[in-house]
C-alpha cells in the first residue's frame, strides 16, 4: 500500500482510538443447538422468537440447500428467481396480509430499493429523525432533496409537508424504534400523509413477529391494504433468517421489479435463507403465543431493570456515559450474559444505553437471573460513574473481549455448580484463548 493510503488509514484509526469509537467483530457465540447450546443467555441478538434454531426453520433451509444448492446463482431478473422466492413472498403476504411482496437480499437493500425507486425526479423524502441508518442511506442514494421531521410527531410532519406544496413526497418511518423502543403513531402519520398526498413507507424490522400477534404493527392497527402505504421488513430478526422484503400493492411490486437497483443488480436471496424465512413466517402465523411470550419476557426484563417496557423486544437501559455502558456490557459478558451497547453516534438522542433483547425461547429462571445480573451491572457501573472502568478496546455494538475484568456481585445461585442454569455452563466469552 502506498504511503499516502497507509498514513491516511493510520490517521483514521488513531482518531477512532482517541474518540473511543472503535468497533470490533469478536466471535461471541460458539454454536450448538438445543440443550448443548452455549448461547442460551444471548440477550444481544435479534433472534426475538428463537426461530433461527427452530427445527422447522432449519429443516426448511436444509431442504432448500438440497434442492437448489447454496446460491441463487444470478440476479432475480436473470435466472435467480427460484420457486422458493415465490414461496417466501407468498408466506410473507399470508403473515402480513399485504397483497404483494418482493424479497431482497437484506432489509438494508429493501430500504435502499424502496426509497430510490419510489422517489425520483420531482420528489422529496422526509424521514423520521430516529429512522434507521438504512433509510437515511436510501435517502442519500435517491439523489433527491431529503430532510427529517421531529421523531413521532405528526404535527411536525404536517408542517414539513405543508412547506412542500405540489411535491411528490415519500415519508419513511419505523413501526417500532429499536433504540428508544417506542411505537410510531401510524394512524396519525398516515392521516397527515393522506392530506398531503404523500406516500408512507413503514419499516417493520422490529414490529414483525412481535406486534399484532406477530403480524406486525401495521396489521394490528388495521392499516393493511392502504394503497398509500408500503411496508419493508428484514427477515433477519424475528424471522430468524437473512434477507428483506417490500410489501404493498402489486403495482408497487411491479414498479420495484423494474426500477429498484438494489433488486435488479443484486444476486437473488440465497435459497436456504428464503426457505428458512418462509418457514418462520408460517410458524409465526400459526402460533401467536410466540409474540405474546416475547412481550411477556420483555416485561420481565423491564420490571427487573426498573424501566418502562418498550413496545418491541429490545429494552434499553440508559447509562450515564458510553464508558459506563461498555463497562457494564463487558462485565456481563464475563458472567456469561451477552447484551448490546448503544453509544453515540448510533443513538439519536446522544444517551448511551444497554440494549437488552427479550427472546421468546428464554424463560423461567434463566430469564430472571439474566435480568437481575443486567440490573445489577447497570446499577453498579452507573453508580461507580467510572469513565475508565475498563482498560482495553471499546467497541460499538459489540465490545471486544477483555481479560481479567472486575465483576459485580453475582445473583444468588448463579455460580452454584450444581445448578442446571446455563449461567453456570457458560464460561466468560473470551475468544482469545
Ligand atoms: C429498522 C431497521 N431497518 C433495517 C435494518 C436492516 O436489516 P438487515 O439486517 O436485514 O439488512 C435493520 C437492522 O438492523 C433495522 O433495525
Amino acid at each position: 500500500m502506498s504511503g499516502l493510503w497507509d498514513s491516511w488509514l493510520r490517521e483514521r484509526a488513531a482518531l477512532r482510538a482517541e474518540r473511543g469509537t472503535e468497533r470490533f467483530d469478536p466471535v461471541l457465540r460458539l454454536g450448538g443447538r438445543g440443550a448443548a447450546t452455549r448461547d442460551a443467555l444471548d440477550l444481544a441478538s435479534n433472534d426475538y422468537l428463537g426461530l433461527s434454531r427452530d427445527d422447522r426453520v432449519v429443516a426448511a433451509a436444509h431442504d432448500a440447500l438440497d434442492r437448489y444448492g447454496a446460491s441463487a446463482t444470478a440476479s432475480r431478473l436473470v435466472t435467480g428467481t427460484l420457486p422458493v422466492h415465490r414461496d417466501l413472498e407468498a408466506a410473507l403476504c399470508r403473515l402480513t396480509g399485504h397483497p404483494s411482496a418482493l424479497a431482497f437480499s437484506t432489509g438494508y437493500a429493501a430500504n435502499l430499493g424502496v426509497l430510490t425507486a419510489l422517489s425520483g425526479r420531482g420528489s422529496e423524502i422526509l424521514l423520521d429523525a430516529h429512522a434507521h441508518a438504512s433509510l437515511h442511506d436510501a435517502a442519500r442514494m435517491s439523489r433527491v432533496a431529503h430532510a427529517t421531521f421531529a421523531h413521532n410527531d405528526p404535527s411536525d410532519l404536517d408542517r414539513e409537508l405543508g412547506a412542500r406544496p405540489g411535491r411528490r413526497v415519500v415519508v419513511a418511518v419505523e413501526s417500532i424504534y429499536s433504540v428508544l423502543g417506542d411505537a410510531a403513531p401510524l394512524p396519525a402519520l398516515l392521516e397527515v400523509c393522506r392530506r398531503h398526498d404523500a406516500l408512507l413507507v413503514v419499516d417493520e424490522a422490529h414490529g414483525i413477529g412481535v406486534a399484532g400477534e406477530g403480524r406486525g404493527l401495521v396489521h394490528e392497527l388495521g392499516l393493511v391494504g392502504a394503497d398509500d402505504l408500503v411496508v419493508t421488513l428484514t427477515l433477519s430478526k424475528a424471522l430468524g433468517s437473512q434477507g428483506g422484503a417490500v410489501l404493498g400493492s402489486t403495482t408497487v411490486r411491479n414498479h420495484l421489479v423494474n426500477t429498484a437497483r438494489p433488486f435488479i443488480f443484486d444476486t437473488g436471496l440465497a435459497p436456504a435463507a428464503a426457505a428458512a424465512a418462509a418457514a418462520a413466517a408460517d410458524v409465526v402465523l400459526d402460533d401467536p403465543s410466540l409474540a405474546a411470550t416475547v412481550r411477556a419476557n420483555a416485561r420481565v426484563i423491564a420490571t427487573v431493570c426498573g424501566i418502562a417496557q418498550a413496545a418491541g423486544a429490545v429494552q434499553s437501559l440508559p447509562m450515564p456515559s458510553p464508558d459506563a455502558a461498555v463497562a457494564a456490557c463487558l462485565d456481563l459478558r464475563a458472567q456469561g450474559v451477552l447484551v448490546g451497547c448503544f453509544r453515540p453516534p448510533s443513538v439519536p438522542d446522544g444517551v448511551s444505553r444497554l440494549r437488552v433483547t427479550a427472546r421468546a425461547d428464554l424463560t423461567g429462571d434463566d430469564l430472571l437471573q439474566a435480568a437481575r445480573l443486567v440490573a445489577r451491572a447497570a446499577r453498579a457501573h452507573a453508580e461507580r460513574g467510572d469513565d475508565e472502568a475498563v482498560e482495553g478496546p471499546r467497541a460499538g455494538d459489540a465490545p471486544s473481549p477483555v481479560r481479567g475484568l472486575p465483576t459485580v456481585a453475582a445473583v444468588e445461585g448463579a455460580q452454584d455448580p450444581a445448578s442446571s442454569s446455563p449461567l453456570t455452563q457458560i464460561p466468560p466469552h473470551d475468544t482469545d484463548g
